[in-house]
């Protein structure tokens, strides 16, 4: 197979659904070997056989990317049998609640951050120790329209968002001497398990989802409009890229 990441060794979190399922397939159409990281085996391995029957190759992991030193095995083992890492694009991610900040639970604010931020920084961290001694490497983060702009209801996710954003671009500033670029991709709405059910709440008041529409001068995306944003940020087209947030959102932040 002959592609953009011919060679390249790529980890993708998230990857058994939505966004990072469409992330790992294309980095994997495009040659790259793929690592599967998510937390469920089953939807894991729906992700791999749809890469293997289009000739592409990856592995699962299923793990919670939050927890300590999990994604360090995953880096060590991919640098010990690839002999590299190349490539991560950190999406996993969680809505648990959509709240102001006086109807957020602790619960919630404590989850939310750690999985969406202290998630995305262990496994930048993993990747990052092999990274440096490569003097090479292309991190991706995805952070979300919250990350950029306030929205209702958003207090721990926005909050995590631009955390996520924020934390990227200090790598960037700190990397850039290693050969290593890091970016965050800002995706708007694209129906996933992650908001399907609010996005038919608000469908049922058409009043509510006109004005919602209204904010959306595209429409709605799909997985691939993001997955292919990553595909850029990760290519040698991108060398000069670094530190940059960027919306793909078909319009939202402009509306
Ligand atoms: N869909 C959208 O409209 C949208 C918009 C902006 C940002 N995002 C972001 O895109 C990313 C992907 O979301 P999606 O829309 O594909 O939703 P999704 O729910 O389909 O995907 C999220 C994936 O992350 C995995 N995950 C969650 N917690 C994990 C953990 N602790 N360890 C390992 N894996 C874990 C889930 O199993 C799931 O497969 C998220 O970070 C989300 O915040 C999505």
């Amino acid at each position: 197979m002959n592609g953009r990441l011919q060679n390249k060794n790529a980890i993708v979190t998230g990857a058994g659904t939505g966004l990072g399922r469409s992330i790992a397939e294309t980095f994997a159409r495009e040659g790259a070997f793929v690592v599967l990281i998510g937390r469920r085996r089953n939807k894991l391995e729906q992700t791999l056989q749809s890469i293997e029957n289009n000739g592409g190759s990856a592995e699962v992991a299923s793990l919670d990317v939050a927890e300590i030193g999990a994604m360090d095995e995953v880096a060590d083992r991919l640098a010990a049998e690839h002999g590299k890492v190349d490539l991560l694009v950190a999406n996993a991610g969680i809505v648990i609640a959509r709240e102001a900040v006086l109807e957020t639970t602790e619960e919630d604010w404590q989850e939310t951050l750690r999985v969406n931020l202290t998630g995305v920084h262990r496994s930048c961290k993993a990747v990052l120790r092999h990274m440096v001694p490569q003097r090479s490497g292309n991190l991706v983060t995805i952070a979300s329209i919250c990350g950029q702009t306030g929205m209702a209801k958003r207090t721990s996710y926005g909050a995590s968002k631009f955390g996520v954003v924020g934390y990227t671009r200090n790598i960037a500033v700190d990397y850039a001497r290693f050969g290593i670029r890091a970016n965050s991709v800002c995706p708007g709405f694209v129906e996933t398990d992650i908001n399907r059910e609010a996005l038919h709440n608000m469908r049922s008041d058409p009043e509510r989802w006109s004005q919602f529409m209204a904010h959306n001068p595209l429409g709605f995306g799909q997985p691939e409009d993001v997955a292919n944003a990553c595909l850029f940020l990760c290519s040698d087209e991108a060398r000069w890229i670094t530190g940059i947030d960027l919306s793909v959102d078909g319009g939202y932040t402009a509306a």
